[in-house]
C-alpha cells in the first residue's frame, strides 16, 4: 500500500544516503530508496523480510512500535537500539539519513578487488619530468631523441623513455592463500588496476608451518617453494601489467607486504628460525633488491622492496595495516585484525601497539574446507534461513561451486539459530532432516546438488571454523588483558574477508567480541592500502619506521593459559556465556560442559 492516489498531493520523503538524496513516496521502503540511489544492497529474499540481510542504520533510532514482525525476529535488540533496521522493512514517514554497513552491500568481483583505497598522496615518491635528455639518458631511453621523460623514484632516476612512454609501480599483498596486486599509474598518480590469484605455494601445505617444515627438509625443497611463489607473482604481475596496457618491463618498483614467511620465501631468506621457538625472522629491517637478485621473471630491472617486520609471525602486512589505519594515533583502545590464515592482531592504547599472530588456519579463505574456495565467482558467500529452510547466494549469482569463508560463517550462524548445529559445533541429526548425509564425524549438510555436483558443509568444516574463530578470540582476549583493556572503543577488520563477512554473524559465533555493531568497522584490504601508500608516498615510507618502533609483540604460544582459553573459545559463541550474553540467547541447542 503506497498511500498515493491519482489526483492527490503526492507525499514524499527525502532519504539521504552517502551524500545522495532521493525522494520516495511515503509508504515505500528504504530498500527501494537505496536502489533508486543506484546503490546495490544485498536483498536475497527480494524484500520479503525473511533473510535479514538488508541491514542498514538510521541516524536516529526508530520507535519500538515501528519494528515489524520480521525485524523482531531477525534483529538483535541491541542492534535496534543502535539504529539498525532492515531496509525492506523500513517505511519512513519523515526525511531520514541512512548508512549502509559494508556487509549489506552486494558483492561483485569488482568490489572484491576494490577493497584497497588510495589516500591523498602527501609527498609523491614516483614522479616524472619531461625535458631535454643528457647523452647518457638518451642512451638509457634507447633513442636518439633530444627530449624525453625522466621517471624518478624518490630522488633517483628510475627510467628514461621517449615522450608518450608509460611506467607503472606495483603494490603487492602476498597472503598465504591469496595474493593481490595493484597497478599504480605514475603519470596519473592513481591505482588503475588490480588482480588477484591463489598463492601457488598452497600445493605444499595450507598453513605456513607445513610449508616451513617442507622447506626445512632440504635446500631443494626450499627452492621449490621459493620458485612456486615467484613464478606465481611473475604471472600475477604479467596479468596486471597487461590490464594496465604495459609490459612487466615497465614496472619500475614493486613494493610488497606479506606475513614474515611469505616475505622470507619471496626474498630467498632462511626460514629455519621461523620454524622453531621463539620463531624469529632472519631479517627484520626494510629490504630492497633488484628483481634479478631474486630471479623474478620479467621484472629483472624493477626495484623490489618491503617495509620492516615486527616478529616471526607478525609481518610487513600488519605493518602496512597499521600504516593504512593510523592505529598508532588512536587515543582510545582500538584493535585491528587482519584475518587470514594467520590472523594478525594489533591493539593500540595511548600511542603504543601490542601485536600478535593467531593461527586461524585457512578456513576463512576457503582452505581445508570440503567445498571451500576463495571469494570468487560461484562461491556461496551468504546464507540465511526462510521459514527454517537455508537459502544462499553466490558471487556472480550463478550455480554454486563451493563456499567461501563468509558463507561458512553464515551457514554455521544460521545452523546455531535453527538448532541444526549445537553450541559444541555438532550437527543435530533430528533437526537437520534429510539434508544431512553421512554419519557422525563424516556427516555433511547438503546445501546444493544437481545430481552430479554438490556443495555441502561437513562436520570437519565446522571444526575448522571453530579452530579459526577460537584462535582470533583468544589472541584478542589475551592482548586486551595485557593492556588492561576491558572494552574496545573500535575494532577494525582488515582484509577482503573482513570487508565481506557478516559482522553480525562473526560476532554471533564468538569470533569477534560482543560490542555494538557500529564499533566493528571493516576497513577493506588495509595491507594492500598500506602497500599502495608505501609505493606511492614518501611520507608513508618515513612513517612506517616510527610505527615499527612503537609496536611490541606477544608470542601467544608462550602464554601459559593460552590452551585453556583457546579450548573454552571453541564453543559457539563461547563456553563462558557471560562473554556473549546476547548471542548465547539465540543459540538454540546449548551443550552443557562439565566445570
Ligand atoms: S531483503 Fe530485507 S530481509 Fe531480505
Amino acid at each position: 500500500m503506497t498511500g498515493v492516489h491519482e489526483g492527490c498531493i503526492r507525499m514524499k520523503v527525502k532519504v539521504r544516503i552517502e551524500g545522495k538524496t532521493v525522494e520516495i513516496d511515503r509508504g515505500r521502503s528504504l530498500l527501494e530508496a537505496i536502489r533508486s540511489a543506484g546503490i546495490r544492497v544485498t536483498s536475497p529474499c527480494g524484500g520479503k523480510g525473511t533473510c535479514g540481510k538488508c541491514l542498514i542504520r538510521l541516524s536516529k533510532k526508530a520507535n519500538d512500535e515501528d519494528l515489524t514482525v520480521a525485524e523482531r525476529k531477525l534483529l538483535d535488540r541491541e542492534d535496534f537500539e543502535q539504529g539498525y533496521r532492515l531496509a525492506c522493512q523500513t517505511f519512513p514517514e519523515h526525511d531520514v539519513d541512512v548508512e549502509i554497513p559494508e556487509e549489506s552491500r552486494e558483492m561483485t568481483l569488482e568490489l572484491l578487488l576494490k577493497h584497497a583505497t588510495i589516500n591523498p598522496i602527501v609527498d609523491a615518491a614516483l614522479t616524472t619530468e619531461t625535458r631535454k635528455l643528457s647523452a647518457s639518458e638518451r642512451n638509457v631511453a634507447g633513442s636518439v631523441i633530444e627530449k624525453g621523460v625522466v621517471w624518478y623514484d624518490d630522488e633517483r632516476v628510475a627510467a628514461v623513455t621517449p615522450e608518450g612512454g608509460r611506467k607503472i609501480a606495483v603494490a603487492l599483498d602476498i597472503g598465504s592463500t591469496t595474493m593481490v596486486a595493484y597497478g599504480f599509474d605514475i603519470l596519473g598518480q592513481r591505482i588503475v588496476s588490480a588482480e588477484a590469484m591463489t598463492n601457488p605455494q598452497r600445493q605444499y601445505g595450507e598453513d605456513i608451518m607445513t610449508r616451513i617444515d617442507f622447506a626445512m627438509k632440504s635446500p631443494d625443497q626450499k627452492k621449490l617453494l621459493e620458485g612456486a611463489l615467484r613464478k606465481g607473482i611473475s604471472e600475477l604481475i604479467r596479468k596486471l601489467a597487461a590490464k594496465c596496457d604495459v609490459s612487466t618491463s615497465d614496472v619500475i618498483r614493486l613494493t610488497f607486504v606479506g606475513n614474515t614467511a611469505m616475505h622470507h620465501f619471496f626474498l630467498g631468506l632462511d626460514v629455519t628460525r621461523l620454524g622453531k621457538v621463539p620463531f624469529q625472522p632472519e631479517k627484520k629491517t626494510a629490504i630492497e633488491v633488484e628483481g634479478s637478485d631474486i630471479n623474478l621473471e620479467g621484472l629483472e630491472r624493477a626495484k623490489v622492496n618491503a617495509p620492516p617486520l615486527i616478529a616471526g609471525y607478525v609481518g610487513a602486512d600488519l605493518v602496512a595495516v597499521l600504516l593504512a589505519t593510523r592505529l598508532t594515533e588512536s587515543k582510545a583502545p582500538t584493535a585491528a585484525i587482519d584475518i587470514g590464515t594467520n590472523a594478525e592482531i594489533a591493539l593500540a592504547v595511548d600511542g603504543r601497539v601490542l601485536s600478535c599472530s593467531a593461527a586461524a588456519g585457512p578456513a576463512f579463505e576457503g582452505g581445508n574446507i570440503s567445498f571451500g574456495m576463495r571469494a570468487a565467482e560461484g562461491a556461496i558467500y551468504k546464507v540465511w534461513s526462510e521459514s527454517g529452510v537455508l537459502k544462499y547466494e553466490t558471487i556472480g549469482k550463478g550455480e554454486p561451486v563451493g563456499f567461501c569463508g563468509s558463507g561458512l560463517i553464515d551457514f554455521v550462524a544460521e545452523g546455531l539459530r535453527l538448532g541444526m548445529i549445537d553450541s559444541a559445533g555438532g550437527f543435530d541429526f533430528d533437526c537437520c532432516g534429510d539434508k544431512l548425509l553421512g554419519k557422525h564425524g563424516n556427516a555433511r549438510y547438503l546445501l546444493y546438488s544437481n545430481g552430479r555436483k554438490e556443495v555441502s558443509a561437513s562436520q570437519a568444516d565446522i571444526r575448522q571454523l571453530q579452530l579459526g574463530k577460537a584462535a582470533i578470540h583468544t589472541g584478542l582476549e589475551i592482548m586486551m588483558e595485557k593492556k588492561g583493556v576491558k572494552s574496545l572503543d573500535k575494532l577494525l577488520l582488515a582484509g577482503a574477508f573482513g570487508a565481506n563477512m557478516s559482522i553480525r554473524n562473526g560476532r554471533f559465533i564468538g569470533m569477534l567480541p560482543e560490542i555494538p555493531l557500529n564499533q566493528i568497522i571493516p576497513v577493506g584490504n588495509a595491507a594492500g592500502t598500506g602497500a599502495i601508500q608505501l609505493v606511492s608516498d614518501k611520507s608513508a615510507r618515513k612513517r612506517v619506521l616510527d610505527i615499527v618502533r612503537k609496536t611490541d609483540h606477544v608470542e601467544l604460544s608462550s602464554e601459559k593459559d593460552f590452551q585453556k582459553r583457546f579450548i573454552a573459545a571453541l564453543d559457539f559463541p563461547h563456553q563462558d556465556l557471560s562473554k556473549y550474553p546476547e548471542s548465547s540467547k539465540s543459540v538454540k541447542t546449548k551443550v552443557q560442559r562439565r566445570k
